[in-house]
């Protein structure tokens, strides 16, 4: 029991991953290489995705983890490579055959599968043939939710389009892709970032189609922006980048309309997409069932000073990102940072769900918030993440509290459900309630081992939410 508000019965209380972060098995069964296999700018000294935590080849050890800690959702994403290997061919029964059995893992756990179509692991095969930019990857994507519907509808009832859309698009590095700054490449990007949503909007449809009883929805990373002051030059610029960052993404998805602000933005720098014929109309035919969204902090920003500061992407993700000119990225003084200077702000977190609840009246998914950081293996096998209680717990406190404002909440999927290899920080930055005994090249025995916030999450899950202080 709980002295903070309730949440919804049936809560999805879970956890997150994805395919490329967690599996390895890079080559497996027939697998096909994705753009994350092929990257080329990984860091020096930090590990690649080929055995990443093992799952595959242990997802059976490590949905009885799952299950002893009490998840009752399981947020995972499937490998397109694995299904289709080249994006657009001949599928692959082998891996449709590893999803089946991670599925009936999960549900013969009773853990809800929550399943994402596409999390950064483009096919490779595709990226060569103009990735994104082609409009033959919105076919090949449309194509692969079909198989998906097909093999798994009856068993998984929720779906997520793409994961992070608006990261790759706003950080392309730490998705391997390059960022290039001229008017063409950027207008590419937003011709890419059209597509994506498409491809998006087709997928939904479809599922409504051919699965009246799934729900679907999209995953972007939506954060609340703050202005630095109350000077108006810096509120607009917080509403200019909040439009621009957030809700160009959701508009579209849930209204089939480009958000005006952005659409506005896009067109001052001659970089806005191009429509085809009947792409309105695909847009406007889909609606999600709920948004999910990623969270980890705000953002704060003060007005462009038409300096060299302005330019985004400094390839500290969370400070400055994004569109040059817009916005100045400012440090906000009155939140803590992690080992890796993200900041930390479990208001925000309450504060970005009433927004998006506000603005779409949708069920919320909260398929992503954690804390990256070093966790140590204790020579007694123990790992103490009392900082990543700390953080969680004040988040889900501050979710309760949404919930009491009244925001409809359907679940909450941190990151990670067990360690994983970060998007560009390599394995040791570390998310998981599950240490995977590794380090960046040495892979050990990849034993699993339970940290302190293990036992604490499943606690929380047991009592269904965390207690006022
Ligand atoms: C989100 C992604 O951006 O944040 C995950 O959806 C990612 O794939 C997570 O791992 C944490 O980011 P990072 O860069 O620390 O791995």
């Amino acid at each position: 029991m709980t002295d903070l508000p309730r949440l919804r019965p049936g809560f999805l209380w879970g956890a997150s991953t994805s395919a490329y972060q967690v599996e390895g098995g890079w080559d497996a069964d027939g697998k096909g290489p994705s753009v994350q296999d092929a990257r080329t700018n990984i860091p020096e000294g930090t590990t690649d995705f080929r055995v990443a935590g093992d799952h595959y080849h242990r997802y059976q050890e490590d949905v009885a983890l799952f299950a002893e800690l009490g998840l009752k959702a399981y947020r995972f994403s499937i490998a397109w490579t694995r299904v289709v290997p080249d994006g657009d061919g001949p599928e692959n029964p082998d891996g449709i055959a590893f999803y089946h059995r991670l599925i009936d893992e999960l549900l013969a756990h009773g853990i809800e599968p929550v399943v994402t179509m596409y999390h950064f692991d483009l096919p490779q095969a595709l990226q060569e043939k103009g990735g994104w930019s082609s409009r033959a990857t919105v076919d090949a994507f449309a194509r692969y939710a079909g198989i998906l519907f097909r093999e798994y509808g009856d068993k998984v009832r929720y779906w997520l389009t793409i994961n992070e859309q608006n990261m790759m698009i706003l950080h392309p590095g730490a998705m391997g892709l390059e960022r290039e700054d001229t008017v063409e490449a950027r207008r590419d990007l937003y011709q890419q970032n059209h597509h994506m949503l498409l491809a998006q909007a087709r997928a939904m449809a479809l599922c409504h189609e051919t699965l009246p009883q799934a729900k679907i929805g999209p995953a972007p990373n939506i954060v609340s922006i703050y202005p630095a002051s109350s000077a108006p030059e810096d509120v607009l610029a917080a509403d200019d980048f909040s439009a621009i960052r957030n809700w160009l993404y959701l508009d579209v998805a849930v209204h089939g309309r480009y958000n005006p602000t952005a659409w506005a933005y896009l067109t001052s720098k001659g970089i806005q997409p191009a429509f085809a014929e009947g792409d309105q109309t695909v847009l406007a035919a889909a609606r999600p069932d709920f948004i999910a969204f990623n969270y980890y902090a705000t953002h704060t920003v003060a007005a462009p000073s038409g300096g060299a500061e302005d330019v985004g992407d400094t390839g500290d993700a969370l400070v400055s990102l994004g569109e040059a000119g817009v916005y100045r990225a400012v440090r906000n003084p009155h939140l803590k940072t992690n080992d890796f200077g993200w900041e930390l702000d479990p208001t925000g977190f309450r504060i970005t769900l009433r927004e998006i609840h506000d603005r779409y009246r949708l069920p919320l998914l909260i398929t992503e918030n954690g804390l990256g950081a070093y966790d140590t293996l204790e020579d007694d096998g123990t790992v103490h993440d009392g900082y990543r209680i700390e953080y969680l717990a004040e988040h889900i406190r501050n979710m309760q509290l949404a919930a009491g404002d009244g925001v409809d909440i359907m679940g909450y999927c941190p990151w990670s459900a067990i360690d994983l290899v970060s998007t560009h920080q390599g394995v040791r930055k570390r998310y998981g309630f599950v240490y995977v005994d590794r380090d960046e090249f040495d892979l050990k025995e990849l034993a699993r081992v339970r940290k302190d916030s293990f036992f604490w999450y499943r606690d929380v899950i047991a009592r269904n939410g965390v207690s006022a202080s």
